[in-house]
């Protein structure tokens, strides 16, 4: 049964539409975590969009359940990583134009660098997971780096029509099998919500998923704990 990583970037959105103090992120995770969240997410973006360098270090004292910490190969960000010691990281592709993370990390054109990005906070005890695109290629690029994790991106999965699903859902299946067989731990998420998480929790060895936008919006309207109560209940069926 796959554990939930809640991500509350978006809680944190909301505030910057004000640039004040309301809604808290940090109530958030305590809100999260009562209805069951096993890991805290949060993205520091180097543009600090929506979640800022104190959060991060607000978040670290209060959350009780592993803290993953996503973030650009940017040494700035390594820098405040280093001192705040989550337990874990997870490296993503950053514009500043997007919305939201768009693609994965394309490991195989910057393993070397990557690897030499990620040794100093390995050093340190943080495991490092790698976003990908369900590519059996990366996923081996990923194992080269030293990365202890891959998290499959789920988007093409989420907008696929119906026709396209089950292919999507092998191609996920087959970098899957290659994320295990190569030693490390299975992660998947982006685009899942409600209604099209259960196939993504049921493939083989799938260990963590990553939601935020599907959950946050739920809890507009039934509050944040039951949201991911609901969305813990479905993972784990
Ligand atoms: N995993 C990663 C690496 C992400 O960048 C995001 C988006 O911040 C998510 C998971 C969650 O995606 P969503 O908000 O679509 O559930």
């Amino acid at each position: 049964m796959p554990l939930l990583g809640v991500n509350i970037d978006h809680v944190a959105t909301l505030r910057q539409a004000r640039r004040g103090v309301d809604p808290d992120p940090i109530w958030a995770a305590v809100e999260a975590q009562l209805g069951g969240a096993d890991i805290i997410t949060v993205h520091l973006r180097e543009d600090r969009r929506h979640i800022n360098d104190a959060d991060v270090r607000r978040l670290r004292s209060v959350v009780q359940v592993p803290l993953n910490l996503e973030m650009a190969a940017v040494a700035e960000i390594r820098t405040i990583a280093t001192s705040v010691q989550p337990a874990m990281i997870t490296l993503v592709p950053e514009k500043r134009t997007e919305v939201t993370t768009e693609g994965g990390l394309d490991v195989c054109s910057k393993h070397k660098a990557l690897r030499t990005f990620i040794a100093p906070l390995r050093k340190r005890g943080i495991l490092i997971s790698a976003f990908i695109d369900a590519d059996t290629s990366q996923v081996r690029a990923a194992a080269d780096a030293g990365f202890d994790i891959c998290e499959l991106h789920t988007g093409p999965y989420s907008t696929a029509n119906i026709g396209r699903r089950e292919s999507e859902i092998d191609r996920l299946r087959l970098a899957g099998e290659e994320v295990v067989n190569q030693g490390m731990q299975l992660n998947a998420g982006h685009g899942l919500n409600y209604t099209n998480v259960g196939p993504v929790a049921a493939l083989p060895h799938m260990t963590e998923l990553h939601i935020g936008h599907s959950i946050i919006s739920r809890s507009v309207f039934i509050g944040l704990r039951e949201a991911v109560r609901l969305m813990r209940e479905l993972i784990q069926l």
